[in-house]
Protein backbone atom coordinates (compact mmCIF):
# COMPACT_ATOMS: atom_id res chain seq x y z
CA UNK A 1 0.00 0.00 0.00
CA UNK A 2 1.14 3.67 -1.10
CA UNK A 3 0.57 6.26 1.56
CA UNK A 4 0.79 10.35 0.05
CA UNK A 5 1.97 12.70 2.66
CA UNK A 6 1.88 16.31 2.18
CA UNK A 7 4.68 17.84 3.36
CA UNK A 8 3.68 21.51 5.20
CA UNK A 9 6.85 23.92 5.86
CA UNK A 10 6.67 27.03 8.46
CA UNK A 11 5.92 29.89 6.04
CA UNK A 12 5.67 33.43 6.34
CA UNK A 13 2.30 35.09 6.57
CA UNK A 14 0.55 35.06 2.65
CA UNK A 15 1.62 38.49 0.56
CA UNK A 16 -1.39 40.47 0.52
CA UNK A 17 -3.90 40.34 -2.58
CA UNK A 18 -2.77 42.16 -5.50
CA UNK A 19 -6.15 43.93 -5.38
CA UNK A 20 -6.12 44.12 -1.54
CA UNK A 21 -7.40 47.90 0.11
CA UNK A 22 -5.30 47.83 2.86
CA UNK A 23 -4.78 46.28 6.50
CA UNK A 24 -5.95 48.03 10.16
CA UNK A 25 -8.79 49.52 10.86
CA UNK A 26 -10.91 50.54 7.89
CA UNK A 27 -8.33 49.29 5.76
CA UNK A 28 -6.40 52.60 6.20
CA UNK A 29 -3.01 51.31 5.82
CA UNK A 30 -1.84 50.37 2.61
CA UNK A 31 -0.90 47.00 1.56
CA UNK A 32 3.36 47.02 1.40
CA UNK A 33 5.67 44.54 -0.25
CA UNK A 34 7.26 42.24 1.46
CA UNK A 35 11.22 43.16 1.63
CA UNK A 36 13.58 41.93 0.21
CA UNK A 37 15.37 39.91 4.06
CA UNK A 38 18.79 38.88 2.14
CA UNK A 39 22.10 40.29 3.91
CA UNK A 40 23.68 42.42 0.98
CA UNK A 41 26.61 45.38 1.02
CA UNK A 42 23.50 48.07 1.27
CA UNK A 43 22.25 46.01 4.18
CA UNK A 44 25.77 45.79 5.83
CA UNK A 45 26.28 49.71 5.26
CA UNK A 46 23.13 50.93 6.35
CA UNK A 47 22.99 48.65 9.88
CA UNK A 48 26.74 49.70 10.10
CA UNK A 49 26.27 52.07 13.17
CA UNK A 50 24.06 50.04 14.61
CA UNK A 51 26.10 46.64 15.36
CA UNK A 52 28.53 49.00 16.80
CA UNK A 53 26.20 49.42 19.71
CA UNK A 54 25.38 45.38 20.48
CA UNK A 55 29.10 44.48 18.97
CA UNK A 56 29.99 43.69 22.71
CA UNK A 57 26.74 41.13 23.39
CA UNK A 58 26.05 40.08 19.08
CA UNK A 59 28.82 37.99 17.92
CA UNK A 60 29.79 39.20 14.25
CA UNK A 61 28.62 35.53 12.90
CA UNK A 62 25.09 36.17 14.02
CA UNK A 63 24.52 39.85 12.37
CA UNK A 64 23.97 38.73 8.87
CA UNK A 65 20.96 37.14 10.25
CA UNK A 66 19.36 40.19 12.26
CA UNK A 67 20.79 42.78 9.91
CA UNK A 68 18.13 42.83 7.30
CA UNK A 69 15.06 42.40 9.53
CA UNK A 70 16.85 45.77 11.40
CA UNK A 71 16.88 47.63 8.32
CA UNK A 72 13.22 46.57 6.70
CA UNK A 73 12.09 47.39 10.19
CA UNK A 74 13.38 50.78 10.35
CA UNK A 75 12.44 51.80 6.79
CA UNK A 76 8.66 50.29 7.23
CA UNK A 77 8.10 52.35 11.14
CA UNK A 78 9.19 55.50 8.93
CA UNK A 79 6.69 54.58 5.99
CA UNK A 80 3.68 53.67 8.80
CA UNK A 81 4.27 56.79 11.33
CA UNK A 82 5.16 54.34 13.86
CA UNK A 83 7.17 53.89 17.17
CA UNK A 84 8.31 50.99 18.62
CA UNK A 85 8.38 50.57 22.92
CA UNK A 86 10.86 48.20 23.68
CA UNK A 87 10.39 47.00 27.60
CA UNK A 88 13.83 46.19 28.91
CA UNK A 89 13.64 42.52 28.70
CA UNK A 90 13.68 42.91 25.00
CA UNK A 91 16.87 40.72 23.28
CA UNK A 92 19.47 43.75 22.82
CA UNK A 93 18.94 43.69 18.79
CA UNK A 94 15.48 44.38 19.48
CA UNK A 95 16.16 47.23 22.61
CA UNK A 96 19.17 48.90 21.04
CA UNK A 97 18.49 48.82 16.87
CA UNK A 98 14.73 49.44 16.60
CA UNK A 99 13.27 50.40 19.34
CA UNK A 100 12.42 54.28 19.63
CA UNK A 101 11.52 54.32 23.45
CA UNK A 102 13.31 51.81 25.89
CA UNK A 103 12.03 51.78 29.75
CA UNK A 104 10.05 50.31 32.55
CA UNK A 105 7.17 49.47 32.83
CA UNK A 106 5.93 53.16 34.14
CA UNK A 107 8.46 54.87 31.35
CA UNK A 108 6.57 52.87 28.79
CA UNK A 109 3.04 54.13 29.82
CA UNK A 110 4.27 57.52 30.22
CA UNK A 111 5.95 57.52 26.52
CA UNK A 112 2.72 55.73 24.81
CA UNK A 113 0.63 58.44 26.25
CA UNK A 114 2.74 61.28 25.12
CA UNK A 115 3.07 59.19 21.50
CA UNK A 116 2.16 61.53 18.18
CA UNK A 117 2.35 58.40 16.32
CA UNK A 118 -0.13 56.66 14.04
CA UNK A 119 0.97 53.10 15.34
CA UNK A 120 2.75 51.46 18.59
CA UNK A 121 4.31 48.62 17.88
CA UNK A 122 4.91 47.38 21.89
CA UNK A 123 8.13 45.10 22.08
CA UNK A 124 7.02 43.74 25.20
CA UNK A 125 4.16 41.55 26.73
CA UNK A 126 0.32 41.79 26.27
CA UNK A 127 -0.22 43.59 29.01
CA UNK A 128 1.85 46.46 28.18
CA UNK A 129 0.37 46.80 25.36
CA UNK A 130 -3.03 46.77 26.44
CA UNK A 131 -1.45 49.87 28.85
CA UNK A 132 -0.80 51.43 25.73
CA UNK A 133 -4.05 51.14 24.33
CA UNK A 134 -6.00 52.23 27.38
CA UNK A 135 -3.63 55.42 26.96
CA UNK A 136 -3.92 55.58 23.34
CA UNK A 137 -7.92 54.68 22.47
CA UNK A 138 -7.29 56.05 18.87
CA UNK A 139 -4.19 55.13 18.52
CA UNK A 140 -3.35 51.62 16.57
CA UNK A 141 -1.35 49.37 19.15
CA UNK A 142 -0.47 46.03 17.56
CA UNK A 143 1.83 43.29 19.82
CA UNK A 144 4.03 41.48 17.38
CA UNK A 145 2.64 37.90 19.14
CA UNK A 146 -0.53 37.61 21.09
CA UNK A 147 0.38 34.87 22.95
CA UNK A 148 3.22 36.86 25.07
CA UNK A 149 1.28 36.77 28.72
CA UNK A 150 2.83 37.04 31.83
CA UNK A 151 2.02 34.69 34.80
CA UNK A 152 1.25 37.65 37.35
CA UNK A 153 -1.32 38.60 34.77
CA UNK A 154 -2.77 35.81 34.28
CA UNK A 155 -3.27 35.15 37.70
CA UNK A 156 -6.61 37.38 38.61
CA UNK A 157 -9.52 38.27 37.23
CA UNK A 158 -12.06 41.18 37.53
CA UNK A 159 -14.33 38.68 39.37
CA UNK A 160 -11.63 37.87 41.73
CA UNK A 161 -11.19 41.72 42.39
CA UNK A 162 -15.01 42.09 42.86
CA UNK A 163 -15.09 39.07 45.84
CA UNK A 164 -11.68 40.79 47.21
CA UNK A 165 -13.60 44.34 47.59
CA UNK A 166 -16.93 42.17 49.02
CA UNK A 167 -14.75 40.27 51.35
CA UNK A 168 -12.90 43.42 52.61
CA UNK A 169 -15.31 46.37 52.19
CA UNK A 170 -14.18 50.06 52.09
CA UNK A 171 -10.42 48.74 51.82
CA UNK A 172 -8.87 50.86 48.50
CA UNK A 173 -7.07 48.17 45.69
CA UNK A 174 -3.96 48.58 44.01
CA UNK A 175 -3.25 47.08 41.23
CA UNK A 176 0.36 46.12 39.51
CA UNK A 177 0.26 47.19 35.99
CA UNK A 178 0.81 43.62 35.46
CA UNK A 179 -2.40 42.89 35.17
CA UNK A 180 -5.48 42.53 32.48
CA UNK A 181 -7.55 45.91 31.50
CA UNK A 182 -10.15 44.25 33.30
CA UNK A 183 -8.45 44.11 36.36
CA UNK A 184 -7.34 47.21 36.18
CA UNK A 185 -10.99 48.70 35.56
CA UNK A 186 -11.78 46.97 39.00
CA UNK A 187 -9.74 49.21 40.80
CA UNK A 188 -8.59 52.39 42.52
CA UNK A 189 -5.26 52.67 41.33
CA UNK A 190 -1.79 51.27 39.37
CA UNK A 191 0.81 51.04 40.67
CA UNK A 192 4.38 49.87 39.34
CA UNK A 193 7.58 48.04 40.84
CA UNK A 194 9.21 51.54 40.89
CA UNK A 195 6.34 53.58 42.37
CA UNK A 196 4.27 50.86 44.52
CA UNK A 197 5.68 52.43 48.14
CA UNK A 198 4.07 55.63 47.05
CA UNK A 199 1.01 54.67 45.67
CA UNK A 200 -0.24 52.72 48.72
CA UNK A 201 0.96 55.59 50.76
CA UNK A 202 -0.76 57.79 48.52
CA UNK A 203 -4.03 56.27 49.65
CA UNK A 204 -3.68 57.55 53.22
CA UNK A 205 -5.50 54.50 54.96
CA UNK A 206 -4.05 52.11 56.89
CA UNK A 207 -5.03 48.79 54.85
CA UNK A 208 -4.96 48.41 51.50
CA UNK A 209 -5.49 45.34 48.90
CA UNK A 210 -2.42 44.75 46.68
CA UNK A 211 -2.93 42.77 43.86
CA UNK A 212 -1.68 40.64 41.91
CA UNK A 213 1.99 40.00 43.15
CA UNK A 214 2.45 38.02 46.42
CA UNK A 215 6.33 39.20 46.55
CA UNK A 216 6.06 42.85 45.75
CA UNK A 217 3.61 42.82 48.26
CA UNK A 218 5.44 41.41 50.65
CA UNK A 219 8.68 44.21 49.50
CA UNK A 220 6.67 46.84 49.78
CA UNK A 221 4.98 46.11 53.41
CA UNK A 222 8.56 45.90 54.41
CA UNK A 223 8.91 49.49 53.34
CA UNK A 224 5.71 50.94 54.61
CA UNK A 225 3.29 50.80 58.03
CA UNK A 226 0.55 50.36 56.01
CA UNK A 227 -0.90 46.63 56.10
CA UNK A 228 -0.95 45.15 53.36
CA UNK A 229 -3.27 42.09 52.20
CA UNK A 230 -1.83 40.02 49.34
CA UNK A 231 -2.89 38.25 46.19
CA UNK A 232 -1.11 34.90 45.71
CA UNK A 233 0.26 35.40 42.61
CA UNK A 234 3.88 35.58 40.99
CA UNK A 235 6.07 36.11 38.41
CA UNK A 236 7.30 32.79 36.78
CA UNK A 237 10.66 34.24 36.23
CA UNK A 238 11.70 35.73 39.20
CA UNK A 239 10.22 33.56 42.07
CA UNK A 240 12.81 30.92 40.40
CA UNK A 241 15.48 32.87 42.67
CA UNK A 242 16.66 31.83 45.68
CA UNK A 243 18.57 33.22 48.52
CA UNK A 244 20.92 30.29 48.94
CA UNK A 245 21.68 30.69 45.00
CA UNK A 246 22.03 34.47 45.90
CA UNK A 247 24.66 33.73 48.62
CA UNK A 248 26.72 30.93 46.51
CA UNK A 249 27.15 33.61 43.70
CA UNK A 250 28.71 35.81 46.30
CA UNK A 251 31.06 33.15 47.15
CA UNK A 252 31.97 32.64 43.96
CA UNK A 253 32.95 36.10 43.19
CA UNK A 254 34.18 38.24 45.57
CA UNK A 255 33.17 41.89 45.92
CA UNK A 256 29.96 41.05 44.13
CA UNK A 257 27.29 44.02 43.65
CA UNK A 258 23.80 42.02 44.00
CA UNK A 259 20.79 43.80 43.28
CA UNK A 260 17.05 42.49 42.89
CA UNK A 261 13.93 42.79 40.96
CA UNK A 262 10.94 43.69 43.88
CA UNK A 263 9.07 40.72 42.30
CA UNK A 264 11.67 38.19 43.68
CA UNK A 265 10.88 36.48 47.03
CA UNK A 266 11.73 38.54 50.31
CA UNK A 267 14.39 36.48 51.64
CA UNK A 268 15.99 37.08 48.02
CA UNK A 269 15.67 40.74 48.47
CA UNK A 270 16.91 40.73 51.71
CA UNK A 271 20.34 39.30 51.07
CA UNK A 272 20.45 41.42 48.01
CA UNK A 273 22.44 45.31 48.12
CA UNK A 274 19.29 47.04 46.41
CA UNK A 275 16.05 46.56 44.84
CA UNK A 276 14.25 48.49 42.35
CA UNK A 277 11.88 48.35 38.88
CA UNK A 278 13.97 47.69 35.65
CA UNK A 279 14.72 51.14 35.09
CA UNK A 280 16.57 51.47 38.85
CA UNK A 281 18.46 48.56 38.88
CA UNK A 282 19.69 50.17 35.23
CA UNK A 283 20.61 53.59 36.65
CA UNK A 284 22.35 51.25 39.54
CA UNK A 285 24.40 50.35 37.01
CA UNK A 286 24.84 53.47 35.18
CA UNK A 287 25.80 55.90 38.43
CA UNK A 288 27.37 53.33 40.82
CA UNK A 289 29.72 51.71 38.05
CA UNK A 290 30.37 48.27 40.38
CA UNK A 291 33.01 45.94 39.28
CA UNK A 292 30.83 43.18 39.56
CA UNK A 293 26.74 43.04 39.56
CA UNK A 294 24.67 40.13 39.86
CA UNK A 295 21.47 41.32 38.30
CA UNK A 296 18.70 39.21 40.18
CA UNK A 297 16.08 39.49 37.03
CA UNK A 298 15.27 38.46 33.51
CA UNK A 299 18.29 37.44 31.70
CA UNK A 300 17.89 39.89 28.16
CA UNK A 301 18.26 42.80 30.36
CA UNK A 302 22.14 42.28 31.51
CA UNK A 303 23.31 41.64 27.96
CA UNK A 304 21.07 45.29 27.12
CA UNK A 305 23.53 47.27 29.72
CA UNK A 306 26.70 45.34 29.16
CA UNK A 307 26.00 46.41 25.43
CA UNK A 308 26.86 49.99 26.06
CA UNK A 309 28.83 49.57 29.79
CA UNK A 310 32.71 49.41 30.03
CA UNK A 311 34.35 48.34 33.29
CA UNK A 312 31.59 46.11 34.59
CA UNK A 313 31.35 42.27 34.54
CA UNK A 314 28.06 40.70 34.62
CA UNK A 315 28.31 37.28 36.61
CA UNK A 316 24.62 35.90 34.96
CA UNK A 317 22.09 33.19 36.64
CA UNK A 318 20.18 33.45 33.27
CA UNK A 319 16.44 33.28 34.02
CA UNK A 320 14.56 34.38 30.63
CA UNK A 321 10.84 35.27 30.50
CA UNK A 322 9.31 32.63 27.93
CA UNK A 323 6.61 35.49 26.94
CA UNK A 324 8.82 38.87 26.43
CA UNK A 325 11.18 35.94 24.44
CA UNK A 326 7.79 35.55 21.73
CA UNK A 327 8.81 39.44 20.81
CA UNK A 328 11.15 38.78 17.87
CA UNK A 329 12.17 40.76 14.83
CA UNK A 330 10.19 38.70 12.19
CA UNK A 331 7.01 38.96 14.27
CA UNK A 332 7.84 42.77 14.59
CA UNK A 333 8.55 42.92 10.83
CA UNK A 334 5.13 41.11 10.02
CA UNK A 335 3.57 43.20 12.61
CA UNK A 336 4.15 46.63 10.76
CA UNK A 337 3.78 45.02 7.41
CA UNK A 338 0.32 43.01 8.37
CA UNK A 339 -0.84 45.93 10.89
CA UNK A 340 -1.15 43.07 13.39
CA UNK A 341 -2.26 41.50 16.32
CA UNK A 342 -4.32 44.96 16.72
CA UNK A 343 -4.75 45.28 20.65
CA UNK A 344 -8.82 46.24 20.79
CA UNK A 345 -10.22 46.85 24.65
CA UNK A 346 -14.10 47.36 25.17
CA UNK A 347 -14.24 50.72 25.53
CA UNK A 348 -16.24 51.17 29.00
CA UNK A 349 -13.54 49.07 30.40
CA UNK A 350 -10.69 50.67 28.98
CA UNK A 351 -12.51 54.09 30.21
CA UNK A 352 -12.27 52.46 34.23
CA UNK A 353 -9.08 50.96 33.51
CA UNK A 354 -7.55 54.69 32.01
CA UNK A 355 -8.54 56.03 35.10
CA UNK A 356 -6.45 53.93 37.96
CA UNK A 357 -3.30 53.80 35.10
CA UNK A 358 -3.82 57.92 35.23
CA UNK A 359 -4.57 57.95 38.92
CA UNK A 360 -0.79 56.61 39.08
CA UNK A 361 0.97 58.40 36.55
CA UNK A 362 -0.64 62.08 37.90
CA UNK A 363 1.36 61.08 41.23
CA UNK A 364 4.46 61.75 39.65
P1 LIG B 1 9.39 46.84 35.56
O1 LIG B 1 8.21 47.72 35.75
O2 LIG B 1 10.35 46.94 36.68
O3 LIG B 1 10.00 47.07 34.24
O4 LIG B 1 8.90 45.32 35.63
C1 LIG B 1 8.02 44.78 34.69
C2 LIG B 1 8.09 43.32 34.67
O5 LIG B 1 7.33 42.65 34.03
C3 LIG B 1 9.13 42.71 35.47
O6 LIG B 1 9.02 41.36 35.41
FE1 LIG C 1 5.37 38.68 33.69
FE2 LIG C 1 7.50 37.84 35.03
FE3 LIG C 1 7.58 37.88 32.39
FE4 LIG C 1 7.61 40.18 33.79
S1 LIG C 1 9.19 38.60 33.76
S2 LIG C 1 6.37 39.73 31.99
S3 LIG C 1 6.29 39.64 35.49
S4 LIG C 1 6.23 36.61 33.65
Amino acid sequence: MTSTVELHRAAAPPPPPAQSKGFGPNGRFPALPRPNLDWTPEVEAATAHLYERVSRVIPPVEWPFHAPYIKAINDLKVVRNAVILAHNYQTPEIYHCVSDYVGDSLQLAKMAASSDADIIVQGGVYFMAETSKILNPDKVVLIPDAEAGCSLAASITGADVRALRAKYPGVPVVAYVNTSAEVKAEVDICCTSSNAVKVVESLGVDRVIMVPDRYLAQNVAAQTRVKIIAWEGACEVHERFTAEEIESYRSDHPGLKVIAHPECPREVVEVSDFAGSTAAMIDYVRTKKPARVLLVTECSMADNIAAETTGTEFVRPCNFCPHMKRITLPRILDSLLYIGKEILVDPAIAERARLSVQRMIDLG
